[in-house]
């Protein structure tokens, strides 16, 4: 394998029991739903072993208390808290990058920071951060949040919170505790100490953090967006995105925007990795992966249909997807015109619907043999639709085991993934700079003038 190769990104992103919504009704599925674990241990070893770039959390916090008679109807997706789960993992693996999704209206920026730091460091420099800020309604109610925030102010808010992390984060010079001078009872160099003075409209902060330097610099900054404010804060903040697209066409179009974004903030490019979604069923022979996904397929339950704000029940499920004018929250706007739109171009019912877009939530679906999903992933990486993949099994474990049992050697066969682990850090193995820390360089500048 060259080291001057593009190689091929390769995240995974789990949910206990797969993202397809039928998932946990498989019978292959034999757990319940209590918190374990053992099986993330273990799915994050078998991550590792198959030499993934990244372990992403993902974290929708909170939780409706509307509780009808549908609720109870879909796999629960209850899952751990990010840090404290990829704290554990980080003891368990060397390499992999540990990604934790922190939504920045719920937290303050001098909390994360000490986190992300810790993380950081407890895994040997391989903590990144999926940066969102969605605002539902319930998780707003849950965290005593009564009004509304808009898009708008989501994304300024997001866009403080990560420069005073940033600013925190380079409170001290990254060797400033290196040098204890025992002889002279000096601990560290008062100089390597930049305590922060942070005004801004909606966070402030003075001092100093309590915890050195992450050693990569900055975790590796992660973002979902797809709005138009979205795509400019991953142009100027991101070092990954998450996104979604069913065809090559728009993968592509939202590659070569976003990437397009990057110069006007002086960003090269490669500094960016785009990893769309992509759920895979694979198999010896096309025939046996499209009778498997079948099984899931057959299992889907059509209760809680809800579209936009609107409850589908009402409508019939062979009729066609009615009229309606969105009238939810903002996040999930985008999601709703792509279903819409799909309906409309293929002339769906609300049930074909739900098999086609829903079972994958809008990503990707690979469904065939080793060769059939092997050249999808190929095609999508050298026709700049994707720097890589963000792997959402629709079922686990197996659907996990299969990709990395088949998929992953096929991909290194073909010399577009890597057989080892080449850096040290997370950064290093997804091939971006670390960030140095201004106030050092200001320091040196000034002790050099
Ligand atoms: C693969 C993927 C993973 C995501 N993970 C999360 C998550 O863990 N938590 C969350 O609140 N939003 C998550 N999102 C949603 C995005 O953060 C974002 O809110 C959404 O894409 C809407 O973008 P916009 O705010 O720019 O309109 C995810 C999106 C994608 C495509």
């Amino acid at each position: 394998m060259s080291n001057n190769k593009r190689q091929l990104v390769l995240n995974v992103f789990l949910q206990r029991f797969g993202h397809h919504p039928a998932g946990w009704r498989h019978p292959s599925s034999t757990d319940n739903g209590r918190p374990d674990l053992a099986w993330w241990l273990k799915a994050a070893r078998l991550a590792e072993a198959a030499k993934f770039d990244t372990f992403f959390i993902a974290d929708f916090i909170g939780r409706s208390g509307k509780i009808t008679p549908d609720t109870g109807r879909s796999g629960a997706s209850y899952q751990f808290e990010p840090f404290t789960l990829l704290s554990a993992i980080a003891a368990v693996t060397k390499h992999i990058g540990l990604v934790a999704t922190v939504n920045t209206n719920y937290d303050h920026p001098y909390h994360l920071a000490r986190k992300m730091t810790s993380l950081d460091h407890l895994s040997g420099g391989r903590a990144g951060w999926n940066v969102v800020s969605s605002f539902g309604d319930h998780t707003a109610k849950n965290f005593g949040l009564k009004e509304p925030r808009s898009h708008a102010e989501r994304y300024e808010r997001a866009e403080e919170f990560v420069e005073l992390t940033k600013a925190l984060w380079n409170s001290w010079d990254d060797d400033a505790f290196d040098h204890p001078d025992r002889a002279a009872g000096q601990f560290y160099d008062p100089q390597s100490a930049h305590p922060v003075n942070f005004e801004g409209k909606y966070y402030s902060s003075e001092g100093l953090l309590d915890f050195p330097r992450p050693i990569q610099g900055y975790p590796v900054f992660v973002q979902a967006g797809n709005s138009e404010t979205g795509r400019e804060f991953a142009a100027r903040v991101a070092e990954m995105t998450y996104c979604s697209a069913t065809s090559l066409g728009v993968a592509q179009a939202y590659y070569a925007d976003v990437k397009g974004r990057m110069a006007k903030y002086g960003r090269s490019e490669d500094q960016l990795k785009i990893t769309p979604g992509l759920s895979v069923v694979v198999a010896e022979s096309d025939q046996e992966a499209q009778d498997r996904f079948g099984e899931l397929q057959d299992l889907v339950d059509f209760s809680n249909l809800e579209f936009g704000g609107f409850d589908l029940s009402q409508y019939p499920l062979d009729g066609p997807l009615p009229d309606l004018p969105y009238q939810s929250g903002e996040n999930g706007k985008g999601r709703f015109q792509q279903q819409l739109e799909l309906a409309r171009r293929e002339n769906l019912t609300i049930r074909q619907l739900v098999l086609r877009f829903r079972v994958a939530r809008g990503h990707l679906q690979a469904i065939g043999s080793v060769k059939t999903v092997a050249d999808l992933i190929e095609q999508w990486f050298a026709e700049r639709g994707a720097d890589g993949f963000n792997v959402v099994p629709p079922y686990l474990p197996q659907g996990f085991e299969d990709f990395t049992r088949l998929v992953v050697p096929e991909l290194q066969r073909r010399g577009i993934f890597r057989t080892e682990y080449q850096g040290k850090t997370y950064r290093e193995n997804l091939g971006l700079d670390r960030p140095g820390n201004p106030n050092t360089v200001q320091k040196l500048q000034r002790a050099a003038a």
